[in-house]
């Protein structure tokens, strides 16, 4: 047996996110639009969850275009070039191709020196999976920088006559950019909180596989999701904000550090609720992007924190809660600086 040492890959070291950006497809969708294919109303899908219009793609708006575009907005607001990227990870369930990756595609197009590339599937948390694995990829040494996408086109996998959902899903794309920071005291990613319970497998997936969706007795369809509403919102509203209370815990901050609060933008109800149970103090800024954006699953993180800066509710080097969850059910949350 080999008695030689292996050598670490590099001495640990710190992170943090130093851009952000994302992409808005250009259609904005009404809900008088959507109440033409369900029995609902304005005021219903108002009320019950707080969204008013959202975007979906058109079909030059691909998984890997609005990744593309997102990535290019976060790399530059991050000062870093194409060549410096190590790693790509994309997080999606909407990308049509089951191999090769979306991430291989985009690593490619945005111009890397063959950075490592792979997708991830991890549903509404895939922005903070993915930010997690950046996080230690660059804590380890593993990489030096790393792009993180969360990208979803919904709408493709949408019944729109199905009036659990069909107002709910939206497309879009956001990215962030995470690299070394200059020491801990400038570190910007806390530890991720994290798990599963696939005992709630059915509350929300694809209703079929691919094979019985082409089997489909009227023909050939796409999958479309399913959701039960209710017993997602009650899960989400309670036990996702332990979980927001674990990641402030194990950053070693509470509520009254905090600047800005980005749930996953699932439904502005249950927003609310965490908020309320968390207890966070009324200048704590609070995302709404699901307003004019609809829920865009791994997207909505990112494309509620460019829109925070660009609005200036959330200012660089603000200390956020963020906290992914969805089918699986999964969920992820970390405490972060804005970059
Ligand atoms: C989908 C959601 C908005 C529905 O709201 P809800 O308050 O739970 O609504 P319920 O399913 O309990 O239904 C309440 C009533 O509204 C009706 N209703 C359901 N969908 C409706 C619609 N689209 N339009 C009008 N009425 C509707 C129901 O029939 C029910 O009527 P009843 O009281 O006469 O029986 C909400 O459950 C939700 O947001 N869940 C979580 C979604 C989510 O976050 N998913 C992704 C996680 S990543």
């Amino acid at each position: 047996m080999s008695k030689v040492t292996i050598q670490a890959a590099r001495e640990p070291r710190s992170s943090r996110i130093l851009g952000i950006g994302g992409y808005r497809p250009s259609r904005v969708v009404t809900n008088a639009e959507i109440i033409e294919h369900i029995d609902s109303s304005d005021e219903w899908i108002r009320t019950r969850s707080g969204i008013e219009s959202r975007r979906w793609a058109s079909d030059e708006e691909t998984v890997v275009s609005m990744s593309l575009a997102a990535a290019q907005k976060a790399l530059a607001d991050a000062g870093v070039q194409p060549e410096q990227v190590d790693c790509v990870i994309v997080s999606t369930v909407t990308h049509l191709y089951q191999t090769p990756s979306a991430a291989a595609e985009i690593a490619h197009k945005l111009g890397t020196n063959k950075a490592a590339a792979f997708d991830i599937s991890a549903a509404c948390a895939g922005f903070c999976y993915g930010l997690s694995l950046a996080s230690d990829m660059v804590r380890a040494g593993t990489a030096g920088h790393v792009v993180v996408i969360g990208v979803e086109r919904l709408s493709d996998l949408t019944d729109k006559t199905d009036r659990s959902t069909a107002f709910l899903f939206a497309d879009g794309a956001g990215a962030a950019v995470v690299g070394p920071a200059a020491g801990p005291a400038e570190a910007g990613i806390g530890p991720v909180v994290w798990g599963s319970d696939g005992e709630h497998l059915d509350l929300i997936k694809q209703r079929e596989d691919w094979r019985d969706a082409l089997r489909n007795e009227i023909g050939p369809t796409m999958p479309h999701l399913v959701m039960q509403g209710n017993p997602v919102f009650r899960w989400a509203s309670y036990e996702m904000a332990k979980v927001a209370q674990e990641a402030l815990t194990a950053a070693g901050v509470t509520v009254d550090d905090l600047d800005v609060f980005v749930p996953h933008q699932a439904n502005m109800r249950i927003t609310d609720a965490m908020a309320r149970t968390l207890k966070l103090p009324e200048r704590v800024a609070i995302a709404r992007d699901i307003a004019t954006q609809g829920n865009t699953s791994a997207a909505s993180i990112p494309l509620a924190i460019e829109r925070m800066l660009e609005t200036g509710e959330a200012q660089s080097g603000d200390l956020a809660l963020i906290i992914g969850f969805g089918a699986g059910l999964v969920y992820a949350g970390q405490v972060i600086r804005i970059p």
